[in-house]
């Protein structure tokens, strides 16, 4: 088995602290070791660091090679996109780099897994790849559900029917980031999972299904890889949901039950860290003062809070950002408004 993780992209709704130039897999959630670690370290009671590959931008080559020092996988491959083409002709080029380069055969598993994600405990991880492994085996697209507990716009929604007999259930359908109603209307359904962004398939499944639902990338990725490296600004821009997961026929999901987190907003990070007796998420140099339930994240000063409560406030060199609890996923606009600004 293969493991391509994708460590380009260059979100913003962590912003103060991510940035396009830092997203969010290298951040420090926890303040030890960043997303991309976690995530590298993840897999090594799986595979050999040789058979990890991280796909990235080459803006991010250094970040990386420090992140996969830290993981202790140096013998990691990292491949750097000259452009940002989204994630369906990051895992094509990987894909092409494992048969040319790694010795790949056509019935070989390749797992794909983002960067920037929480999953606990490492072990049941593990045998969740495992399994995931075993039916991508049996010539199917392998997704992980999520049990939804909210009707997200930002995810892609698996609809499920019956168990596959090579584990887990059968994926009636795939449906990349609904708009609210109909979020609604899936999580009200029942049977209906979160997308983990996760996906396991042999290297031959993988690019037939490129081959009948993207051929412009499966063109490209059938060149030798330094000729699909050269071209690769030729790659349409698509993610592997609306490229692959949305039109295939084949796929199958494993309902995961761990802790599961995308980490894709402030409001989500208070609820990852550890909290004092008040309910407070405190990291850095920070007083709080007859605080409850809020979120300080200090990277240069002393944040000092009197009787705040239900606020997420993240303070970085040049920025200070403070938010009312359950409003964060508006960062984005925030970094939309100041982009625009200059
Ligand atoms: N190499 C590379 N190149 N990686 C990329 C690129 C790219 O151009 N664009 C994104 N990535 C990486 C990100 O760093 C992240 O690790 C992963 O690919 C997924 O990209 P996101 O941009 O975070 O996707 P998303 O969160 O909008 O949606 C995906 O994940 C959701 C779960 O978190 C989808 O798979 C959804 O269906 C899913 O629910
Ligand atoms: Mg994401």
């Amino acid at each position: 088995m293969k493991i391509i993780i994708l460590a380009g992209g260059g979100g913003t709704r962590l912003f103060p602290l991510s940035r396009a130039s830092f997203p969010k897999q290298f951040l420090k959630i926890d303040g030890k070791e960043s997303l991309l670690a976690q995530t590298v370290r993840r897999f090594l009671p799986v595979v050999a660091p040789a058979d990890i590959l991280i796909v990235t931008n080459k803006d991010y080559r250094h970040h990386v090679q420090t992140e996969l020092a830290a993981a202790g996988a140096d013998a990691a491959h990292i491949l750097l996109e000259p452009v940002a083409k989204n994630t369906a002709p990051a895992i094509a080029l990987a894909a092409r780099y494992c048969i040319d380069k790694l010795g790949a055969q056509g019935d070989e598993v390749i797992f794909v897994s983002p960067s920037d994600h929480v999953i606990q405990p490492a072990d049941a991880f593990v045998s969740a790849v495992r399994q995931a492994a075993a039916a991508a085996g049996q010539d199917r697209i392998v997704t992980f559900g999520i049990k939804p507990t909210a009707a997200e716009t930002g995810y892609g929604y698996i609809q499920t029917g019956q168990p596959f007999a090579g584990g887990g259930l059968v994926a009636e359908s795939f449906r990349e980031k609904p708009n609210q109603a109909t979020a609604e209307k899936y999580v009200a359904a029942g049977n209906y999972y979160w997308n983990s962004g996760m996906f396991a398939f042999t290297v031959n499944r993988f690019f037939q299904e490129l081959e009948s639902f993207q051929p412009d990338i499966h063109d490209l990725a059938s060149l030798p890889y330094d000729a699909a490296l050269e071209r690769f600004d030729e790659m349409p821009s698509i993610s592997i949901d609306y490229a692959v997961a949305e039109k295939s026929g084949r796929v199958v999901t494993i309902p995961l039950s761990l802790y599961w987190n995308d980490i894709g907003s402030w409001d989500a990070i208070y609820d990852v860290l550890p909290k004092d007796s008040s309910g407070n998420a405190i990291r850095g140099d920070c007083l709080p003062l007859e605080c409850r339930n809020t979120l300080m994240l200090g990277q240069s000063r002393l944040i000092a809070g009197i009787g705040l409560e239900d606020l997420l406030v993240v303070e970085t060199d040049d920025v200070i950002v403070v938010a009312h609890k359950g409003e964060s996923q508006k960062v984005k606009d925030l970094v939309t408004i100041l982009k625009a600004a200059g």
